[in-house]
């Protein structure tokens, strides 16, 4: 081998010769080598320009070795904070199983659930900021039984959230052109994508609340679904969504379109196909969906109770809805114009709708918020109602101490 490549390199005559004189024949080269590259780093660090300067500071073994440490300092110190992180995030779990299996919560305790759960709602967060102020001014305060402080609800409180009101009217005259001027607004903030996310989940028996002009219809499956309601409360809606249904899936029989008040739906599922008022609620649904409704419903907590009565046990509610966003400088800009919105579209865009979940009967199995928090992905439940398997979240499933409970609420849902 060594003679093979000795003679490839035309050093036939000198392989016989011992290895250190062989060794001491090949350094010049190794300094050759050594001298062009120095000679081309200083080059490179008098090049006029910058980006050529730090290309040669980067590759130079200086830069390397002092690289190294920092990379070993770096990987300590995310160690340290890795291994920090995940005592904090024990503590919390612990925390937050003693306070689930403690019966009697005071409000604090309740609000701490929801703080440790990433639930606070505007209302909460002011709260706390009550008792953290509370607690500063007496010390020896050993907790907090038997305080409630007053609710502070933003959709109350702040006077830029317009009052509710019946939208009916205002939906009949804007039906017409409602698609031509909202198709431009929902396309630059790709609303297709979560409208799509919505639909996918509509399988058995399905209730679209606010269905007006069937903008969703494009995203259904019709395979999934054994039957599906329309109700607006505007009947030109409601007639351009039986249009637009029945040009796509004319073959579907089981469809039904309603003209009805989302507040008024127990009643109206109560009615038989006389018209005459029954007993017991004659239809429950597996998938309730609503897009874009809340904000113009004149009791929108009625409403979404109203979704959890009719909703077979396992069924999911679904919404897409718009409201108060994450951050001050967003909500800024929704009370500024709230009044224009109300006027131009008939909503109020600016409704803290995390206040409104929580006010209803309804139990969030999946919140998502998207464009600076102010359009919301909700996935609900009835009360009580166990998780199915695939929508316990990695964090819970893996590192909370509550994952015997989840397991156990996964199995019976697979039974
Ligand atoms: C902003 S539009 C949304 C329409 C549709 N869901 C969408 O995503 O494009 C609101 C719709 O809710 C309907 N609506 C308003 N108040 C209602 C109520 N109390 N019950 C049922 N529908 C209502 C209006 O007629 C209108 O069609």
């Amino acid at each position: 081998m060594l003679v093979r490549r000795c003679v490839t390199l035309g050093l036939t005559k000198g392989w016989s010769r011992p290895f250190s004189s062989t060794l001491m024949w090949k350094a010049p080269r190794v300094t050759k080598d050594q001298e062009r590259a120095k000679k081309r780093y200083e080059e490179m660090l008098a090049s006029p320009y910058r980006l050529i300067r730090w290309g040669a500071v980067v590759r130079s073994e200086e830069f390397s070795k002092g690289m190294t440490k920092w990379l070993i300092v770096a990987y300590i110190a995310f160690l340290v904070y890795g291994v920090d992180f995940m005592k904090k995030l024990y503590a919390k779990d612990k925390e937050l199983e003693k306070l689930l299996e403690k019966p009697n919560k005071n409000e604090w305790e309740t609000l701490r659930v929801k703080e440790l759960q990433g639930k606070l709602r505007t209302r909460d967060v002011s709260k706390l900021k009550q008792y953290a102020a509370l607690k500063e001014e007496q010390p020896d305060l050993e907790n907090f039984d038997g305080i409630v402080l007053e609710n502070n609800d933003e959709n109350k409180l702040n006077e830029m959230i317009l009052p509710a009101r019946d939208t009916t009217d205002f939906y009949e005259h804007k039906a017409d052109e409602y698609d031509k001027s909202i198709s431009f607004e929902e396309r630059m903030i790709g609303l297709g994508k979560r409208r799509k996310w919505v639909m996918k989940h509509c399988h058995g028996d399905v209730l679209e609340v606010s269905c007006g002009t069937g903008r969703n219809i494009k995203y259904l499956n019709p395979e999934k679904i054994n039957s599906i309601t329309f109700l607006d409360s505007s009947e030109k809606m409601v007639e351009i969504t039986e249009k637009k249904f029945k040009d796509k899936f004319g073959f579907f029989k089981k469809v039904a379109f309603v003209v009805g008040y989302a507040e008024n739906l127990v009643d109206l599922a109560k009615t038989n196909n006389k018209g005459k008022e029954g007993e017991d609620i004659r239809v429950k649904y597996d998938t309730i969906v609503e897009t874009f409704g809340l904000c113009s419903h004149e009791d929108p907590v009625k409403a979404l109770n109203n979704f959890v009565t009719l909703l077979k046990p396992g069924g999911r509610i679904i919404l897409l809805e718009h409201g108060r966003g994450t951050y001050d400088f967003i909500n800024k800009i929704l009370d500024r114009r709230a009044e224009k919105r109300l006027a131009t579209w008939g909503c109020r865009w600016n409704l803290d709708l995390g206040e409104i979940l929580d006010d209803s009967d309804l139990e969030i199995v999946e919140e998502k918020r998207v464009h600076l928090g102010t359009t919301w992905c909700i996935v609900a439940k009835r009360k009580g109602d166990v998780k199915k398997k695939e929508e316990i979240a990695f964090m819970e499933k893996y590192v909370g101490s509550t994952l015997k409970s989840k397991l156990e609420s996964s199995q019976s849902n697979i039974k």
